[in-house]
């Protein structure tokens, strides 16, 4: 018998990380996990612990510290790496530049250099739709002209350009740039899911805690967009979909040995109102919200052309906006202050 693959998961403990980290197992990888913790939780590695039965193997660890990375793939026979690991704040982003950039460039080159010492030469990237700036057509396909309008956005783009010139200057290199549009939800055992730290930036996690009464009421930015019901658009997609697509595009790294650059969306718009609709439903929550001015930065509408995914990977997002609703709700309901334990609350102050 072969002996299973082990992937190197950066960021390992975040939300998109921890449900890839769940659908690697299953689907037979054995993965190494780091994180440094900046933005998540160890009772994450708990969950994971209880939900695959498996004991997780972790490293707490920088993705810019070069020792430590370095003892990572000395430690471990890593055939392959997902990196997730990078600060994702819009508006942080245009405060403190110089942390995004320090971390979201130098993470990937530290990471980069450490592979290419070890002859490790397959790399799955967690881009951003947001490498689309204001698109010009929809659905957006990957061909679309590509741009930034903030630091967060421009170190997508860099490390994207990063892994093309890496990829043609070694043709040994595969990569898989994958561009996310809007993920939500959670998975179906609500044991791990999304948990912000302050005040959420995005929609979703904005509305379960209106639901669960942590947030008095959501404020909806603008209502004058060019959209059928005035309320920006977007891609919404399962989170355990997305996960998914990263095993379908890691196994077509190994398998055809080929770079890929692929939309993961569901290709379904989807507006403020909407999704507010869907989750009052899934919840039996009512959602106040009030209409606010726009948010500068936001764009009338975006969703993903996902046929390329689709030709190469073999891989389309199958859960459906009330699947959306009801697990991102089951996970907050369950977890009203996210992976803050009951233990952590109640400690002697
Ligand atoms: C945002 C980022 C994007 C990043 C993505 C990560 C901006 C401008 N864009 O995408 O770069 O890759 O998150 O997940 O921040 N909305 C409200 N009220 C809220 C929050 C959002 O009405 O409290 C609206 C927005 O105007 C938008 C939609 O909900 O129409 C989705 O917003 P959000 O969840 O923040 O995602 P994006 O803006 O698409």
């Amino acid at each position: 018998m072969r002996a299973p693959t082990t992937v190197l998961l950066t960021g390992a403990t975040g939300y998109i990380a921890s449900h890839t980290w769940l659908a690697l197992l299953e689907a037979g990888f054995d993965v190494v996990g780091v994180d440094n913790f900046s933005n998540s939780s160890p009772e994450v590695l708990t969950r994971l612990h209880a939900l695959s039965g498996r004991a997780p193997t972790f490293v707490e660890a920088d993705v810019c510290d070069p020792a430590a990375m370095e003892a990572v793939f000395q430690r471990h026979r890593v055939a392959a790496a997902v990196h997730f690991a990078a600060f994702k704040a819009v508006g942080e982003s245009a405060e403190k530049p110089l942390a995004y950039y320090a971390n979201n460039v130098g993470g990937l080159l530290t990471l980069c250099e450490a592979m290419t010492r070890h002859q490790v030469h397959a790399l799955v990237f967690s881009s951003s739709a947001t490498v689309y700036g204001k698109p010009k057509e929809l659905p957006i396909r990957e061909d679309a002209p590509l741009s930034s309008t903030n630091p967060y956005g421009a170190t997508k783009l860099i490390g994207e350009n990063i892994l093309r010139d890496l990829a043609n200057a070694d043709p040994a290199w595969n990569m898989a740039l994958l561009r996310y549009f809007n993920p939500v939800g959670a998975h179906e055992s609500g044991d791990i899911g999304e948990d912000p730290r302050g005040v959420p930036n995005n929609l979703m996690p904005y509305i379960t805690q209106v639901a669960v009464g942590q947030r008095a009421r959501l404020q909806v930015f603008g209502n004058d967009y060019d959209t059928p019901d005035g309320t920006g658009v977007r891609d919404y997609i399962h989170v355990v979909d997305l996960a998914e697509g990263h095993v379908a595009a890691l196994r077509y790294l190994l398998d055809r040995q080929q770079s890929i650059t692929a939309n993961l969306g569901t290709g379904q718009g989807h507006s403020v109102l909407e999704l507010i609709r869907a989750f009052e439903q899934a919840s039996g929550r009512r959602i106040d919200y009030d209409i606010v001015p726009r948010r500068p930065g936001d764009v009338d509408a975006s969703y993903a052309d996902p046929t390329l995914a689709h030709e190469l990977l073999n891989w389309r997002a199958t859960r459906d906006l009330q699947a959306m609703c009801a697990d991102s709700w089951r996970w907050q309901s369950k977890n009203p202050n996210g992976y803050q334990t009951l233990q952590t609350m109640n400690a002697p102050s």
